[in-house]
């Protein structure tokens, strides 16, 4: 209320929404976000809990439960960051390395990039470990780089987006514990379709996101951290720089350290999502999906190559299995592929990012999309739009 006597201002008339909304119904098949399970979607719809209540402490456990079988884990420090997988990035980053502490971060597409430049914003001496887009490190190359900084930490990214490849995990946990190194790995659009086993590769720290393969809405980072990675975060010299991130509260709301205390507002809505989207995967089954995502990528790949079109990775066991880059042939106008799906099929598919803008199409297969008669359609838009622009030999329509 203004003071006595003070004439009360004019309400300005609303501007904003007017009516109900009203969203266009689209199947994404790009890099992310694919289409949600409406069981899960549905979930956001269930009555609002107080996010310090007891029932939804309950769910927030079931949530750690479904994480630790999609993490493989057996560690207690499982949670959602509250926000997309850039949130679980710089989480990891910023309780993880203190200033002025050496970080190596590989660097092969835009992910490597954005954890360096988020590294060297906390202050670590970020040293660049730089990988042509297309190809992975191989051990050697990344045992070579450990032993030689002794980096308090190594970034990885299992699967980049941005180039479609697949960086292999194995041997590097125990190569970095030797060193002194804790392990960071990004699964956004990797995990459940893929094999990842956080202790048996000795991961130290992961996050991911929720609007991939784990087919529910955007707006939650799934996160682990080892016993070791715990250990480093509660023998730091200075506090970790950003409060919304830190875990020694973030961590304490999810019962890390055996009591709850209030950091933020629990997403409740989302994290009903993600119960769900969890309760789905474990009735699927991790070797299932795992198998279905190889499987629909072989399917697609088998389509594709009889139009002519080319993986932009060459090394099939560098090839990432849930978005699949694929090369622009020369004389080819990419942005009219990428607008002929959506305007004939509300079907998106998307181009490059980063350094491969305008040299591949990305196509993604993941979670609640990954079904043959998706492949099919993504294929059938594929070999019309080729067509139209004469670059395709006359073909029946859905072969
Ligand atoms: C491999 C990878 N890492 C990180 C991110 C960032 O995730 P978000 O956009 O959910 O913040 C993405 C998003 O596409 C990604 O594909």
């Amino acid at each position: 209320m203004g003071r006595e006597g003070e004439p009360i201002p004019e309400v300005k008339a609303p501007e904003g929404p007017k009516g109900v909304i009203n969203v266009p119904q689209r199947l994404l098949m790009g890099p992310g976000p694919a289409n949600a399970n409406p069981r899960v979607l549905a979930a956001q719809c269930l009555p609002l809990l107080g996010h310090m209540h007891p029932p939804f402490f309950k769910i927030m456990d079931e949530i750690q439960a479904g994480l630790r079988y999609l993490f493989q884990t057996e560690s207690k420090y499982t949670c959602l960051m509250s926000g997309t997988g850039h949130a679980g990035m710089e989480a990891c980053i910023s309780n993880l390395l203190e200033p002025g502490e050496t970080f190596v971060v590989g660097d092969k597409g835009i992910w490597g990039l954005r954890v360096a430049d988020i590294g060297e914003r906390f202050g670590a001496k970020v040293v660049h470990l730089k990988k042509d887009a297309g190809h992975t490190f191989s051990y050697d190359e990344l045992k070579e780089a450990v032993e030689k900084h002794k980096p308090a930490a190594l970034f990885l990214c299992q699967g980049d987006s941005s180039t479609g490849v697949h960086q292999n995990l194995s041997g590097l946990g125990e190569l970095c514990h030797k060193n002194g190194t804790l392990l960071i790995i990004d699964t956004v659009c990797t995990l459940g379709g893929v094999p990842f086993f956080a202790d048996a590769w000795g991961i130290d720290a992961m996050y991911s996101g929720s609007q991939k393969v784990i087919g529910a809405p955007p707006g939650a980072s799934p996160l682990f951290f080892s016993q070791r990675a715990v250990d480093k975060l509660k023998s730091r010299k200075t506090k970790p720089i950003s409060f919304c991130w830190d875990l020694n509260l973030v961590g304490d709301y999810w019962g890390w350290y055996n009591s709850r205390s209030y950091h933020h507002t629990g997403m409740v809505s989302t994290w009903y999502a993600m119960r769900e989207a969890l309760a789905v995967i474990g009735e699927d089954g991790l070797e299932n999906l795992w198998e279905k995502h190889q499987r629909l990528h072989n399917e697609l790949w088998a389509g594709l190559k009889e139009m002519g079109l080319e993986p932009f990775v060459e090394d099939p066991a560098e090839r990432l299995v849930t978005v699949n880059c694929i090369k622009v042939p020369p004389g080819v106008d990419w942005k009219a592929v990428i607008d002929y799906a959506m305007d004939t099929y509300n079907l998106e598919i998307w181009g490059g990012l980063g350094q491969t803008v305008g040299k591949i199409w990305r196509v993604g297969i993941m979670g609640y999309n990954a079904t043959p008669g998706n492949v099919e359609l993504v294929l059938a838009a594929f070999r019309e739009a080729l067509k139209k622009q004469g670059k395709l030999p006359d073909r029946p329509f859905l072969t």
